[in-house]
């Protein structure tokens, strides 16, 4: 089965094609400020070139298509429905089912399948989404009550005249020093606020790679903190870690260190799936078109679709 993946949730629009155990993964994302309606500008005018790089890196013709996957949510609306609308449209083109995904659920699932095996929990981290995941069934069992961690370090980073929270990493790696900074967990839930605020409020007194440095360090501890008392009380051996956090460098530092202290299985992917991608759309939608999920035709977008609501927007067959 060909299986052609869309995502275009938010700033990336990434195309997948995955034949057989092959996967094909080109994709582009939007570098300014994010204006839905100017993220779906992008995403619509550079559908049809990265399809045909796509199509040409698989080597197959548009016609060879067997399955559309696309990402259905969450998301921001108007980026969303470019992807959505292009889906529905292609499907009815080529006379081919068209289904599909929870974006969440599909970082998930690439790191199931890039490992080819499951994980007994998820710790989802990425610019919206901070949550630790029950696999077997989506129960989201820990989350950020406020902003997801991603963009809590965006903003920091902007704060400082960065572009991003990999730059603002990269400074970090320079820190001489540790400076204790708020840390608030409640249960397996986190916050960030108190700790963004102290961050901001205290720019000009401190080094600014120390701030950095324990910006992270105090924000992944809190992470951590949430994810031993998970595993533990689910009683999970084996953690998969996903979204685009996960390529944080001095996060998997953290983590190698962690899973050795409580003897936990880390399941982590390629950076290239760990950011938003297409072919982890393709993965998720062929393994449910092949376990009876089908979806409603035509597809709406959901913009606020729950990862533990994954499979409840589908008829099985
Ligand atoms: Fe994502």
């Amino acid at each position: 089965m060909n299986v052609l993946g869309i995502e275009s949730t938010a700033h990336t629009l990434g195309i997948g094609i995955k034949i057989q155990d092959k996967l094909i993964n080109v994709l582009d994302t939007y570098k300014k400020e994010y204006i839905p309606r100017e993220l779906a500008e992008h995403h619509a005018k550079l559908f049809p070139e990265l399809l045909k790089n796509a199509l040409d890196l698989a080597n197959i013709y548009l016609d060879d298509i067997d399955l559309i996957a696309v990402s259905q949510g969450p998301g921001i609306g108007a980026p969303l429905s470019v992807g959505v609308g292009i889906a529905n449209y292609l499907g009815s083109k080529l006379n081919i089912p068209v289904i599909g995904v929870n974006h969440g659920y599909a970082h998930i699932k690439i790191v199931e399948y890039t490992n080819a095996r499951s994980g007994d929990l998820a710790l989802y981290i990425s610019g919206g989404n901070t949550m630790i995941i029950r696999t077997k069934d989506l129960k989201i069992i820990g989350e950020t009550l406020d902003m997801g961690i991603g963009n809590m370090l965006d903003k920091a980073a902007r704060k400082i005249g960065l572009n991003n929270a990999a730059e603002l990493e990269k400074l970090a790696l320079e820190a001489k020093e540790y400076i204790r900074l708020p840390y608030t967990v409640k249960g397996m839930n986190v916050t960030f606020a108190g700790i963004y605020t102290y961050f901001v409020n205290n720019i000009e007194y401190y080094n600014k790679e120390d701030l950095a440095y324990s910006l992270f360090h105090t924000s992944y501890s809190m992470l951590l903190e949430t994810l031993a008392r998970a595993a533990f009380a689910y009683n999970a051996k084996s953690i998969i870690i996903c979204g685009g956090v996960a390529q944080s460098v001095i996060l998997n530092k953290m983590l190698d260190k962690f899973a050795n202290q409580y003897d936990l299985l880390l399941l982590r992917t390629d950076n290239m799936y760990n950011r938003d991608n297409g072919a982890m759309i393709a993965v998720l939608g062929e393994y449910l078109y092949q376990h009876g999920y089908r979806s409603k035709y035509p597809l709406e977008a959901i913009p606020d679709y729950r990862v533990s609501d994954s499979l409840k927007y589908y008829f099985t067959l």
